[in-house]
């Protein structure tokens, strides 16, 4: 493992260190070049990607990422898995320990990540935690602001499902690392936990998106969390209470940059992607170069 990260598992941002953040961002930069045409750093490698949660991109893209290593990939879902004949993760995690050199872990369960760090002799990256944390989108969030914008004293808002919307957990955990200054703005009932707003240095609340639009450099949308409502009631009273649209963008900053970190439902109008502002595919591509770093450190390859 190199020298300047000394991480076996990545469950939490709360374990990273910014020295940590800021030697994956520039490894992460070192990538670039190689996101779309290979680096074989990583041959005879092998990842586990276990998702037992719907996904599109963090599979996808650490799929991609490993492949462009020179690596290859194991895939197992909950539908293809012993899990449905009653197998534990625990149990899970100690076999393909055997098959793979690292895992990146889905899980509906809070908590699932921490726990098979635990147990795992092979790195464990946590690919989404339930409501919990979600520290590679992270990674590439930060990366998106640094590249598209500035990660120095920047002014930000998060907007949406603060509540169960683990990508808003990790990376607020992140920005107050930077010093950024957060307006958090969500629908009643859906705030982000007491126990991260007080971890925060400079924050501020706010319920709707207009009270802060024209103050800030970055503005992070997230989705409503459907998949984590007790009571579908709840649900409906929450959908479809905002949606970002070109007319909220009037008197904007300048360098205002929209991100998202997909899937989208209808939080912000598809008018808006035409806009200058929009950042949220250049974002979903950053995940390609950031997860190649993270796993070309993880698996000791020389970048
Ligand atoms: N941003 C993100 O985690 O997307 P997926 O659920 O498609 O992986």
């Amino acid at each position: 493992m190199d020298e300047m990260f000394k991480k076996k598992h990545v469950v939490s941002m709360r374990d990273l260190t910014r020295e940590d953040v800021e030697f994956i961002l520039d490894r992460a930069e070192r990538m670039m070049p190689y996101a779309k045409s290979g680096v074989r750093v990583l041959q005879n490698r092998i990842l586990a990607l276990l998702f037992f949660e719907p996904s599109t991109r963090t599979r996808l893209s650490f799929d991609s990422a490993m492949k462009r290593l020179g690596g290859s990939t194991l895939n197992l879902t909950s539908e293809e898995s012993s899990v449905l004949k009653g197998e534990t993760l625990a149990d899970t995690i100690k076999v393909v320990e055997e098959y793979a050199d690292a895992i990146v872990l889905r899980h509906p369960r809070e908590g699932a990540a921490r726990m098979a760090s635990e147990i795992s002799r092979i790195p464990i990256i946590n690919g989404g935690d339930g409501a919990g944390h979600h520290p590679t989108q992270t990674l590439l969030d930060l990366y998106t602001i640094k590249k598209e914008s500035h990660l120095d004293n920047l002014d930000i808002a998060l907007l949406g499902d603060l509540k169960y919307g683990r990508t808003a957990h990790s990376l607020a955990y992140a920005l107050n690392m930077f010093g950024a200054n957060i307006a958090l703005v969500a629908p009643e009932g859906l705030q982000m936990p007491k126990y991260i707003v007080n971890s925060l240095n400079s924050v501020r609340l706010a319920e709707d998106v207009d009270d802060v639009i024209h103050d800030v450099d970055v503005l992070y949308v997230t989705r409503i969390q459907k998949e984590r409502f007790p009571d579908p009631n709840e649900y409906l009273r929450v959908a479809k209470s905002y949606r970002l649209t070109l007319s909220a963008l009037d008197q904007v900053r300048e360098n205002l940059i929209i991100m998202h970190p997909l899937p989208r439902v209808d939080e912000i109008a598809p008018e808006v992607d035409q806009t200058k502002y929009a950042r949220y595919f250049e974002q979903a591509f950053y995940g390609i170069p950031v997860r190649m770093a993270l796993l070309a450190i993880l698996m000791n390859g020389a970048i």
